[in-house]
């Protein structure tokens, strides 16, 4: 299987500017991060206007952006349509499908048709949806094929409480793909639905990856992904940009089990 072979360390957690984003707690005490950069906002809405800035500002310059699912990222989605109404210069994509139809109220390109698209003035140029409504081999050998080649600017991922990531989840047979970018897999967690998710090697090769997660009950899921040695436990710990950036955006919660 692909390892990371990063190094460990500790990184101050960096604040996200002047919207009040950094607790006063934070700034005295270190955070420890594994090639992580950190932004640990005060709370849930504060986190969700952080990922909506970088979306609308990827959205604006034309980046091909993969969306996320589950329904953490919803609030960035709506921000961002409103900081940012017109995307016509953007391509997006998305980290994982459920397999169902579209207008299925589980469906993740449905999160951000509602939350985002049906928000927009323009249109993005690009909309690359994965077809939870075909045969999962089918959809994911058809999404693979069409994200050969290229270059994913911004990809957004969530993280379960069980520490999985897109549809990678912990110790699943997925994680040792290394040549397909898009493989079907099998849910672990609800909805037990089956899955089309990106792989890897696919979530690494992303020029920034930014990991939103808000809530107590995602801090000890974030303190294996974020801090935690590589691990197919907690597959979020496999995910780091191999020649990029990685990003997290937390609220205090969250962010509550990195302190020293
Ligand atoms: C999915 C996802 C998944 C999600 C996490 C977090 O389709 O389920 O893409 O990886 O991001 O499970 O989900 P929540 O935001 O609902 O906690």
């Amino acid at each position: 299987m692909v390892s990371p072979t990063r190094r460990s360390g500790r990184v101050r957690g960096r604040g996200g500017g002047g919207d009040g984003a950094v607790a006063g707690a934070r700034r005295r005490r270190t955070v420890k991060a594994r090639d992580v950069e950190l932004i640990v906002a005060d709370d849930e809405e504060s986190a969700a206007r952080q990922m909506a800035e970088l979306l609308a500002e990827s959205a604006r310059v034309g980046s091909e952006i993969v969306l996320t699912g589950g329904s953490t990222p919803g609030r960035a989605y709506e921000l961002a349509a409103e900081l940012e109404p017109d995307w016509n210069a953007a391509g997006i994509w998305w980290g994982d499908e459920r397999c169902v139809p579209p207008d299925d109220d589980r469906s993740n390109f449905g999160l951000a048709r509602k939350t985002l698209l049906d928000r927009l003035e323009a249109q993005p140029a690009r909309v690359h949806r994965i077809r939870g409504e075909d045969d999962p081999a089918d959809a994911a050998a058809s999404y693979d094929h069409e994200l050969r080649g290229m270059t994913l600017d911004l990809l957004l991922l969530g993280l379960g409480p069980d520490g999985h990531a897109a549809s990678l989840f912990p110790n699943s047979p997925g994680l040792d793909e290394t040549e397909r970018l898009v493989i079907p897999a099998a849910a672990q967690l609800d909805p037990f639905v089956e899955r089309v998710t990106m792989t890897l090697p696919a979530l690494r090769s992303a020029r920034r990856i930014v990991f939103l997660a808000t809530g107590e009950q995602k801090a000890e899921a974030v303190a294996g992904a974020i801090a935690g040695p590589p691990d197919p436990a907690v597959p979020g710990s496999l995910i780091r940009a191999e020649s990029g950036q990685t990003l997290a955006i937390l609220d205090q919660q969250a962010a509550s089990r990195l302190r020293d």
